[in-house]
């Protein structure tokens, strides 16, 4: 290390380095207004502007959010377009910035499905920004974390049949490799906004040591100063994978 090396900034090496949003409560929000849940989402696109800003602020590295999940087709019809449309929005006003920014866009979920428009969007975003390595934003659309978990099964499953690998080749580093989510950074913290305490289907193998922060605040309220609270009671809380908390004289038994 040189003099001219910078250190890392102490209060952001302790990560989180990736965090994950459900980002609940659009409806709610809409409601306690008296206006269509539309524009709770419509609110809940800027919130999302707002957090992917600020994320940086706090040495996060990557932020994953749930768009639309596999069960999100079961509401009604106007509200699925509606949701659709949206992501159309975000793309089209946001992609030069994002990919200005620095922002790496990729785009987690089953491509069948979705209609061709959004299948292409979902195409050029992550190609124009796939040299970006400032940020990684992950957008999950049409994503399920059991059909993800189904998958990466199938895709091993194929390789055995091809002759290309055997059963006791697969590990949880050979697994993960398969998920949509193969190459990103771990994932640190999921955050779920509005109250409610589950994971949803949400990134059920790459939560497996995560922490979980729930926040009462809907998500179109959320930005900088309700993340900031998120990241502060990730850095309270003691990570130990399984292992013992580590005295000032042992190596953390990480597992
Ligand atoms: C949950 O609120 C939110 C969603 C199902 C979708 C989140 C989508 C956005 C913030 C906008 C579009 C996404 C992108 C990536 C641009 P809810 O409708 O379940 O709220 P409720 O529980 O209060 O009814």
């Amino acid at each position: 290390m040189t003099s001219a090396t910078r250190l890392p900034d102490p209060s952001q090496a302790q990560g989180p380095r990736h965090v994950a949003v459900i980002m609940d409560g659009n409806g709610r929000w809409a409601k306690a207004r008296g206006m269509p849940r539309t524009l709770g989402h419509r609110a809940g696109v800027n919130a999302l502007k707002r957090t992917v800003e600020a994320a940086p602020d706090f040495g996060i590295e990557c932020l994953t959010v749930f768009g639309f999940s596999t069960e999100n087709w079961r509401r009604p019809v106007a509200e699925v377009s509606d949701l659709m449309g949206l992501v159309k929005l975000y793309v089209q006003t946001d992609l030069d910035r994002l990919a200005r920014e620095g922002v790496r866009v990729r785009v987690l979920g089953r491509r069948t499905g979705l209609p061709a428009d959004i299948a292409e969007i979902v195409e050029r975003a992550e190609s124009k920004t796939a040299h970006n390595s400032r940020f990684l934003l992950q957008v999950a659309f049409n994503y399920g974390g059991q059909a993800d978990l189904i998958d990466a099964a199938r895709r091993f499953a194929e390789e055995v049949a091809a002759g290309r690998a055997a059963p006791q080749d697969l590990d949880e580093a050979r697994f993960g490799s398969l998920l949509s989510t193969a190459g990103g950074p771990p994932l640190d913290l999921v955050v779920r906004t509005s109250g409610e305490r589950r994971l949803s289907n949400f990134l059920l193998w790459e939560a497996a040591y995560a922490e979980l922060v729930f926040q009462d605040v809907l998500w179109p309220d959320y930005g900088p100063e309700a993340l900031a609270e998120a990241v502060a009671e990730y850095r309270s809380r003691e990570r130990r994978f399984g292992g013992v908390a580590a005295g000032p004289h042992d190596a953390l038994a990480a597992g």
